[in-house]
Order: structure tokens, then sequence, then C-alpha cells
């Protein structure tokens, strides 16, 4: 196979918020820049982002208050000079985005609007109606676009060039007729988001399979904190798509099948806007408890009809669209039925405050930096508030950019690679796509899917984990022998499913390895075997390594605490 070998000074992997914000950067800066995406960048999960992006902008709000309440909802897990980093270029971040064009909605007096999200002291979800994160998305893409930048959309990156502890680019595929390349790059960058497609019910994008994620773990790099995956509370029952955090925020109220206002019981002075953990556990005991609504019993009821049809009408109109659309629920007129679906990544590839990866808790991999949700920097520990995911991909993506920016500016070697360095990822390439076993693709990746949601979802235990390690383990046996029809090389999605459904597997035992591993209950990650917070022994982050083997190991890594010592947190 003939292998092109293209020469970059920086090559971004994902074109969201995060990948675009970087490569903006380095293209304003003259830096040779190459954005690969599997997607057209404006169909990237960050516009699936709907209700807001936080920043202390009202006067009785402060960064240090936004720092508080992040570090408390990460249940202290996040390190707490990333959290200042990024709560004090909020307000910034924010109107860096005005700036290029981010039409925000105002409230009565002009200013940029905020609501209340959960776990939040004051209002500082700044929204466009509820469609933030496509918003943002069209305004960085047509701005990044004007800079200039080069985009390889359709192209599949499937391989790091790593070496020796540098990275220099990686091998990627192009979707339309199998053709491989090597960008070959002085800096490279991944921001390709999350991971929730490995989970039954979830409120990604399709395309959310967090490829990279394995990619570098296949390298003997690790990843942090996997084990924290985020419930969202709110995700239209049976599909999980998103219903935002903002109809609770504009005054949404949860009830079951008995007409209860139910999270009186769990946190009786938040009520809807306590923490999504702690929301999306209880939504579960309700329906553990027989208390579900719905055919299957499985959802509860989000109630707005309270509300002043017009604050549905203009600042909830797509969501009221997404559940008249997928269940015929009109919320103007009656509750809708939802339930926690998989949602967010709090762990992933572990970096710096300036996103460089890391090699391990000490060392740096040189030539490499990550943002965004793929990402650990770690700013949300173990659970995630709402609006921090898009204010992080933004910062940090643009830090990212900056950073890079500058290494190239005090020099960086291009490491030049050879044709042979793409012959692992054209051995996996051609493998699955000449496969003739009898396993089929979609099956092995339902029952992935399933045993996740059941098993290492928003309750675990041992039992519930080692059935899924085991599960896990017998999947990637019964992956080698897969069967792919379509053998043609012309957008084969057969194809590229299957190399994903290989990803899945991999970074899902990353997810059940460390959930095993922390026999504690922090944020997201709740063992009903171990149900109180530990922190004598696990006020640690978790770094995990796979061998060749896909035999994981493990170390801890201190947490940068800070001025806010860690308490009881209730929600
Ligand atoms: O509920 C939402 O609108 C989601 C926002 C987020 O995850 O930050």
């Amino acid at each position: 196979m003939d292998v092109k070998i293209y020469e970059y000074d920086a090559v971004v992997v994902g074109a969201g918020l995060a990948g675009l914000a970087a490569a903006k950067k380095l293209t304003e800066a003259g830096k040779a820049t190459a954005v690969i995406t599997k997607l057209h960048p404006l169909r990237s999960h960050s516009g699936a982002a709907q209700g807001g992006i936080n920043a202390a902008l009202s006067k009785d709000d402060s960064t240090e208050l936004h720092e508080f309440d992040t570090v408390k909802g990460s249940d202290y897990l996040a390190d707490q000079d990333c959290v200042e980093l990024m709560c004090s270029k909020a307000p910034e971040t924010i109107r860096w985005a005005e700036r290029m064009g981010a039409v925000f909605s105002r409230d009565k007096e002009g200013d940029i609007a905020i609501r209340p999200f959960g776990g939040q002291s004051k209002p500082r979800a700044c929204y466009a109606k509820d469609r933030t994160g496509l918003t943002l998305l069209q305004t960085i893409y047509e701005q990044a676009f004007r800079a200039g930048i080069e985009v390889f959309d359709e192209w599949y990156a499937g391989d790091l060039l790593y070496e020796n502890g540098k990275v220099s680019g990686v091998v990627a595929y192009n979707i339309r007729n199998s053709e491989v390349a090597i960008f070959n790059a002085k800096v490279t960058m991944f921001a390709t988001g999350g991971h929730g497609r490995a989970y039954r019910f979830n409120s990604n994008a399709h395309a959310n399979t967090g490829d990279s994620l394995s990619i570098v773990a296949r390298h003997g790099l690790p990843l942090e904190d996997m084990e924290f995956v985020q419930f969202h509370p709110s995700g239209l029952g049976g599909s999980g798509i998103l219903i935002s955090e903002a109809a609770r925020g504009e005054g949404g109220r949860l009830f079951n099948s008995e007409g209860e206002r139910f999270m009186s019981k769990y946190a009786p002075n938040a009520m809807e806007l306590a923490s999504r953990d702690v929301v999306s556990r209880a939504i579960m005991e309700e329906v553990r408890a027989g208390k579900g609504v719905g055919k299957d019993k499985q959802s509860v009821n989000i109630d707005l009809t309270h509300l002043d049809p017009e604050i549905i009408l203009t600042r909830l109109p797509e969501l009221r669209e997404l559940a008249i659309a997928f269940q015929g629920q009109d919320m103007l007129k009656e509750p809708i039925h939802i339930s926690a679906t998989a949602h967010y990544s709090m762990g992933g590839i572990p970096t710096n405050i300036n996103c460089q990866v890391r090699k391990n808790p000490k060392e740096l991999v040189e030539g490499f930096y990550a943002a965004g949700e793929c990402s650990c920097v770690s700013v949300h520990g173990a659970n995630r508030l709402g609006a921090n995911s898009l204010l992080e991909a933004l910062f940090f993506g643009r830090h990212a950019g900056e950073n890079m920016v500058k290494a190239l500016d005090e020099g960086v070697e291009l490491r030049k690679v050879k044709k042979s360095d793409a012959d692992r990822f054209i051995s996996e390439l051609t493998t699955v796509r000449t496969s003739n076993g009898k396993e089929s693709v979609p099956q092995l990746r339902t029952e992935l899917q399933n045993g996740m949601t059941a098993d290492a979802g928003v309750f675990r235990s041992k039992e519930s984990l080692e059935r899924q390690l085991k599960l896990i383990d017998e999947l990637l046996e019964r992956y080698k022998n897969i069967r792919i029809d379509d053998k043609s090389k012309t957008f084969n999605t057969d194809l590229q499913e299957a190399l994903e459904l290989g990803h899945m597997l991999e970074f899902s035992k990353f997810i059940v390895y460390g959930a095993l591993e922390r026999e504690e209950s922090r944020g997201g990650h709740y063992r009903e075997d171990f149900p109180t917070r530990d922190d004598n022994r696990f006020l640690k982050h978790t770094y995990v390594y796979m061998d060749k083997d896909y035999n994981l190991t493990h170390e801890w890594a201190d947490v940068v605490l800070g001025k806010f010592e860690p308490m009881e947190r209730k929600y």
C-alpha cells in the first residue's frame, strides 16, 4: 500500500471546540497545522451541549465561588491549580467567544443571560437558548476557517507515532477510499471527545467511541481516573437523548409514579439542582423501588407545565422539539419521561496544567498535548458540574494551542518518520477489513453496552464489576473472530464500526478495572459495597496501564490540593 507522508508543525486530531480553538491559535501564529477528524467539524459532539457555559459574571458571584463549587462538585478529586486557572479565565473566555461572534441570550438589561445549574451556589451558566454548544461550535469553526485552518475531514486517526518518549504525529486513513497517510508533526494534540457510546443508554453522538483513549493506551501510556463516568439525570426515557439540565435550571420538577417530588428525600435543600451524581442516583433509586413511570417503569417524570409557556418557547425550544419527536410528549402540556444516561467521561488521557500529556505521574511525553473530554487535566475530579465542559473545552483548547505555539517558537525538531511506521495500523485495517469469522460487530457492541449499563453504571459492586470484566475479556476474545461483510475500500462503515468496537472494548476495561480497584464511593463512582468516600485510601488519581495482552496494572497519583480542604459533600 502506498503511504503518503504529510509534514506539519502541528497535527490536531478532533474538530470540536477544543480542537478548533487550538488549531485557530496555531494557524493564526503561522504554524502549518492539519486538523484530522472523522466527521465534518460542524458535526462534532460539542454542538450537542445544550444548557450553558459557566463563568462568574454576575455581581454577587466570584471566580473563587466558581472554583469552590467545581472542587466540591468534583468530590475533592479535581486538581485545584487547574480548577483555579480555568475558573479565573472563564469570564475572559466568554468575552473571547462573544467577540468572535457567539450570540448569547440576553437578560432584560441586555447583559449575557445566566441560568442556575446543579451544584452551583450562584446562577452562572451563560447560554444561547438551549443550543449553547452549537452556537459556540459554529462560531469557532467560522473563525478557525477564516484563520485558514486545513481540515482533513472524514479521516480516521488510528495510531500514534510514539517512540522513546516522543510523539511525532499520527497514522490515519481516508474514510472515502481507505488511503492511509502519515501526518508527521513537531507537536500533536488529541481533542477527540468522549466515550459515552460504550453504554447502552447514553446522550452521546454515534462518533463518541473513545478511539484515542485506547490508541494512547496501546503504547503503554496511562489513562487516568477512567472509573469516573458521569450519568446525566435527564436523558429521554428509553433512548438517553439529552434533555438539558437547563430544564431543571428553569424550574423543572421531578416526580415518581406516586406523584412524590422525591428529591426532597435525597437533597432537601438543593432539590432538583443537586449535583448530577446525586440526582441520577435518586432517579435510579426510585426506579429500583418500583416507582418508575413509562412502559417499562424505568423512567421518572420531569414536569415543566407550571412554567410560563414563554420560558419553554424562548429558552428551551430544542428540548421541547426533542421530546415531541422522540417520545410524542409535549412539555408544555404534560410531564415527560426521563432517566439517567451516560453523558461524560471525567477521566481520560492525563495531562499537566499546560495540556502536555503525561507518561506517568512524574514524566511528560514530548510533543504530545490533549484537551477537552478525552483528556484528564483534571478539573472535574469525580463529578463534573454542568456547564463546565464547554468551558473546559474552549479554555483548555485555546490554552493547548497557545502552549504548542510557544513550544514551536522555542524550537521543536521534526523527528522524521518512515513509511513503515504505518505498518502496525495498516495491518490492523487489513485484518479487520478481511475478517471472515463468525461474530457480528453489532452483536458484540450490544453485549458490551448492555453490560456496561447494568454492571458498571450508576450503581456498582465487586460482584457486578467482576462480571463485567469477565464479559469484556470474553468479548475481546470473540472480537478476534469477527466477520466484516463489506470488503470494499469506499466509505466502508462496517470497517469503521469494527475498528471503533476494538477501541471501546479496550478502554471499557479501564473503566471497570479502575472501578474495582477504587473501593469507595466518590462523585459519579458509587460502590454499593463501599458506600462512603474514603480519603485516607483514595484521595488519589488512578493511573492505569495496559500491556499487549490487555492486562492492566495501576498506580495511584497525588491530587493537587489547595485552598479548599476536603469536606463532607452531600449534594
Ligand atoms: O444539561 C446540559 O445542558 C449539559 C451540559 C453539560 O453537560 O455541561
